[in-house]
């Protein structure tokens, strides 16, 4: 298939199955925000491991509340068959980064969300690919969910005063996530830089855009969520912060490809900024929510 055909187009399939029908050296940019592998949902669980508390099969589980029944213990490793998880996030970066690397132009950038806890995985798998792992951004919210349980609480409810007072301000699990991971990935080129850039205008970034959508041209991105960027998908991103990173590696006419496109955020930034696109997602229903979100929104104002 020619690359024309791709314009532009939504498709509802998993992206393996359609990247292997994109031509070599045809997208300029990747940016995706893959599944984070830490059992968000049920699209994010990508392991077999059957032998877990995942996905509420354990009693601890069945009885428990929602958050704990959905998120489950594997990811802290509590057996060895949760051991085998990180290895098979990583075979399963591996089942995609080949035809991503095909189908990227030399120096083209891919912008990976992979998630603290497995981003080491999906930057091996991508390194062992053939990318060049370039840099790590921040992305910095200053809203975050907070989960980590204070101990306190745990020895009050079983009436353990002292302990309560001995563990007083401390807690179990995670710092407060205000930061996210964003992996900067691209694809070697044979020719010089200078080169490159004449022949396929990739390999600089654009140090005036990174200014003004972030604030300073350093590798931290401060970007806060705002009205248009809530409620249709769980793990939706600002459009902002997609669209600073479009800016940042592409021109007006590139192509931007997102083989994990959730409810569409790549490709309505893309298209603010006058790229084209070329959204896959495998999930019907945000597969509607995409097409509904691209009619309506871009004449909205989206960055208030
Ligand atoms: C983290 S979400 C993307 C969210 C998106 N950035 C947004 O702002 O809405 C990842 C998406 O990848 C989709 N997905 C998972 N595996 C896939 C596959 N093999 N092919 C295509 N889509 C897939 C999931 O259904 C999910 O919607």
């Amino acid at each position: 298939m020619k690359i024309k055909e791709f314009y532009n187009k939504i498709i509802c399939d998993d992206c393996r199955n359609v990247l292997k029908n994109i031509p070599d050296n045809s997208v300029h940019m990747i940016l995706s925000d893959i599944p984070y592998g830490i059992s968000l949902d049920k699209w994010d669980v990508l392991h077999d491991n059957t032998n877990s508390a995942l996905l509420g099969s354990s009693p601890a589980q069945l009885n428990a509340g929602n958050v704990f029944k959905r998120r489950g213990k594997p990811i802290n490793g509590w057996s060895n068959a949760d051991k085998e998880i990180p290895k098979q996030y990583q075979e399963w970066c591996s089942s995609w980064a080949e035809d991503t690397l095909r189908v990227l132009k030399p120096g083209g950038s891919a912008i990976i969300f992979a998630g603290r806890r497995f981003a080491a995985r999906c930057i091996v798998a991508l390194e062992d690919t053939g990318f060049n792992f370039r840099d790590m951004i921040a992305w910095e919210r200053s809203q975050a969910v907070h989960r980590a349980q204070r101990v306190k609480i745990v020895f009050e409810r079983r009436g353990d005063n002292e302990n309560a007072e001995k563990w007083n301000n401390w807690r179990l699990g995670n710092l407060k996530p205000n930061f996210e991971p964003i992996l900067w990935f691209f694809k070697p080129y044979k020719i010089t830089v200078t080169d490159n850039l004449v022949e396929n205008e990739l390999g600089a970034y654009n140090e005036k855009a990174v200014k003004e959508w972030f604030s300073n041209p350093n590798n931290i991105f401060k970007c806060d969520y705002n009205i248009n960027d809530r409620g249709l998908h769980e793990a939706q991103k600002p459009i902002k912060l997609f669209s600073g990173l479009i800016e940042m590696l592409t021109l007006k006419g590139h192509i931007i490809l997102d083989p994990f496109a959730g409810s569409g955020t790549t490709g309505l930034a893309a298209k603010i900024l006058d790229r084209k696109y070329i959204l896959i997602e495998k999930d019907k229903k945000s597969f509607e929510i995409i097409k509904k979100r691209m009619k309506e929104a871009v004449q909205r104002r989206l960055f208030e």
